[in-house]
């Protein structure tokens, strides 16, 4: 019998706090203003995926290229309309249960981190006060390749002290759960079944997500 503390390593946008939809509208304003199509579809590539990697790859689909200045200038202003979209943000951002599964978790002693992509990682944690619910955060800031690349995950689990195999990912993006899949933990997706397919088991959101399922994911052996 092994001693019970897993990993359960939850990414932040989308999944944590309800902040998809304005990373969503800042890309869209750059778009619009860059004449390049974009919508909600053309955006699920874009969840997940680092801020630099974002824009070349909304550059690339609209044929647009940018000098080094010109790219800078643009990430810079995404992140400008991102902060000040977010910047009356309250705890009522947080989803629905998501503090629910976090006192289960540390009820049962489990180790809890954040992997996520983004460099606002640890404002978005102390705007909504759920900085002290996690042992280890790994951001945008301290890794140095995107999702889908499982660099978060691996650093996350090997902060909390626990292998790949005992780790659980909470994810809402595809190339989040692509993520988890190859660091070789437990992906859980979080909304549409179809789009996060590749996901081991998909929840619409953590109300979905019951403590009985929880106490197995912790248990098993
Ligand atoms: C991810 C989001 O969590 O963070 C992406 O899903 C975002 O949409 C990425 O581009 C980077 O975030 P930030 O806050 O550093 O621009
Ligand atoms: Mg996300």
């Amino acid at each position: 019998m092994r001693s019970g503390r897993n990993a359960f390593i939850f990414d932040l946008d989308g999944v944590i706090v309800d902040t998809a939809k304005y990373h969503y509208l800042a890309w869209k304003k750059l778009a619009d203003r860059l004449g390049i199509f974009f919508d909600e579809t053309e955006n699920e590539k874009f969840k997940g995926v680092s801020r630099q990697k974002s824009l070349e790859l909304l550059l690339q689909s609209g044929g647009v290229s940018a000098s080094e200045s010109d790219f800078n200038q643009w990430m810079h202003e995404k992140n400008e309309d991102y902060l000040n979209l977010i910047q009356d943000m309250t705890e009522d951002e947080i989803l629905v249960d998501v503090k629910k599964v976090l006192d289960h978790l540390k009820e049962r002693g489990q180790g809890v981190a954040l992997g996520s992509a983004s460099k606002n990682a640890t404002l978005i944690l102390d705007r909504v006060g759920l900085t002290s619910y996690f042992e280890v955060i790994i951001d945008g800031n301290k890794v140095s390749k995107a999702k889908p690349d499982p660099e978060v995950f691996i650093k996350a689990a090997s902060g909390l002290n626990v292998s790949p195999e005992y780790s659980v990912v909470f994810e809402d993006a595809i190339a989040g759960v692509e993520a988890a899949n190859r660091a070789g933990m437990y992906s859980i997706g979080v909304g549409d079944t179809e789009t996060l397919q590749h996901a081991k088991h998909v929840v619409k959101d953590f109300t979905e997500l019951t403590l009985p399922f929880l106490d197995q994911l912790i248990d098993r052996e």
